[in-house]
C-alpha cells in the first residue's frame, strides 16, 4: 500500500491549514443557500443558528490561529488587518441575528446582508494574491496549522453544543455520559 500521501482518504484526518478553512467557507455558503430558499420559521432559525455559530467557530481559529502565523511569516499587514475588520463588522451582524428572530421584519435582510458580507470576506481570502494564495507561497507550516485549526475548532465546537444543548446534527452525543453521573457512580 502506498502511504496515502499526507491527505486522507479513508480517515477524514489531516487536512492542511488552507483546505480546512476552505471546507469551512464551502459548509456555510451551502447553509446561506439553503436558508434562501427556506420558507418556514423553524427551518430559518435553525439554519440562522447553524451559520452563526460555524462563522463564531471559524473567524475566532482564523483569529487565534492562522491570521497570527500569517502576519509573522509574511508581514502583510495591510491584508490581515483588513481581514480582522472584514471579521469585526461580520462579527457585529452575527450578533443582531443572535439578538432577533425570524418573526423580525429585518430577519432575514441580516442573514442576506451577513451571507453579502461573507461572500466578499471568503473572495479575499481565496481569490489569486489573496490571503491564502500569500500563505501558501510563505514558509508557513500549513500541515501543522491545520492540525492546529482543527483541534481548536473541536473544542470550540464542543463549547457550542453545550450551549445550545443539541448539536447541529442533531446528535445525542454526552446525553449516556451525563445519565452516568447523575447516577454518582
Ligand atoms: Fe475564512
Ligand atoms: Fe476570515
Amino acid at each position: 500500500m502506498a502511504r496515502a500521501k499526507q491527505k486522507e482518504s479513508a480517515g477524514g484526518r489531516a487536512q492542511d491549514a488552507i483546505a480546512l478553512l476552505k471546507a469551512d467557507h464551502r459548509q456555510v455558503e451551502e447553509w446561506f443557500e439553503q436558508f434562501e430558499k427556506a420558507r418556514d420559521s423553524d427551518r430559518k432559525q435553525k439554519l440562522a443558528t447553524q451559520i452563526c455559530n460555524a462563522l463564531k467557530v471559524h473567524t475566532t481559529i482564523e483569529e487565534e490561529i492562522f491570521y497570527p502565523a500569517f502576519l509573522e511569516a509574511t508581514d502583510d499587514t495591510d491584508l490581515h488587518h483588513e481581514a480582522v475588520v472584514e471579521h469585526n463588522g461580520a462579527k457585529k451582524l452575527i450578533a443582531e441575528i443572535e439578538g432577533s428572530s425570524p418573526d423580525d421584519d429585518y430577519f432575514d435582510a441580516k442573514v442576506t446582508v451577513l451571507s453579502e458580507m461573507i461572500k466578499h470576506h471568503v473572495k479575499e481570502e481565496e481569490q489569486r494574491d489573496g490571503l491564502f494564495s500569500k500563505a501558501r507561497d510563505s514558509d508557513m507550516d500549513l500541515d501543522a496549522l491545520g492540525e492546529q485549526l482543527a483541534a481548536r475548532k473541536a473544542e470550540l465546537e464542543g463549547d457550542e453544543e453545550d450551549v445550545e444543548g443539541t448539536p447541529p446534527g442533531g446528535g445525542r452525543k454526552s446525553r449516556g455520559e451525563e445519565g452516568r453521573l447523575m447516577k454518582g457512580r
